[in-house]
């Protein structure tokens, strides 16, 4: 498939939520294998800083392309009700916080940014329209980066 820039905001933060996921997944096995361990001190700061202050805008700056799709094929359609489930679940999996919930969460995540990568964004590079296109640029640099300047507007 031909790469497209206008995913690239969010397809460059894939990136950084699959270190993530790793990072959880090695520091459970840290913690497992060291019983005595308190598990607060030792989550790394990035984990505590992509739970705090990177899924968020992500979800949500994905949650903007999904209204950007639903007049084309409807607010039923499939993929789109996945994302909104699976979004529903990582946000609920993050609040919860515990060791359990976050290797759960990594699993997941994991999961979904392989389903947006092979699926939903093929479907939003086939679909939108160049200004649609445009519009998702604007929202996605906007959501995720707010203090990003805006130029002359
Ligand atoms: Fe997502
Ligand atoms: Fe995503």
């Amino acid at each position: 498939m031909k790469r497209e820039g206008f995913l690239e905001p969010l397809a460059t933060a894939h990136h950084d939520a699959l270190m993530v996921c790793r990072l959880i997944q090695q520091e459970a096995e840290k913690i497992q294998d060291n019983v005595e361990g308190n598990i607060q001190d030792q989550f790394s700061v990035k984990i505590a800083n992509y739970l705090q202050s990177g899924l968020e805008p992500h979800l949500q700056a994905e949650e903007k392309l999904l209204e950007r799709l639903a007049p084309h094929c409807g607010d039923k359609d499939a993929d789109i009700r996945r994302m909104r489930s699976d979004h529903r679940r990582l946000r609920n999996l993050a609040r919860e916080g515990s060791l359990e919930a976050l290797v759960r969460l990594s699993q997941e995540l994991h999961d979904h940014i392989h389903f947006e990568k092979t699926r939903l964004f093929p479907r939003l590079k086939k679909t939108l329209t160049p200004a649609e296109k445009r519009g998702v640029v604007t929202e996605s640099v906007q959501t995720l980066f707010p203090s990003f300047p805006r130029g002359r507007e």
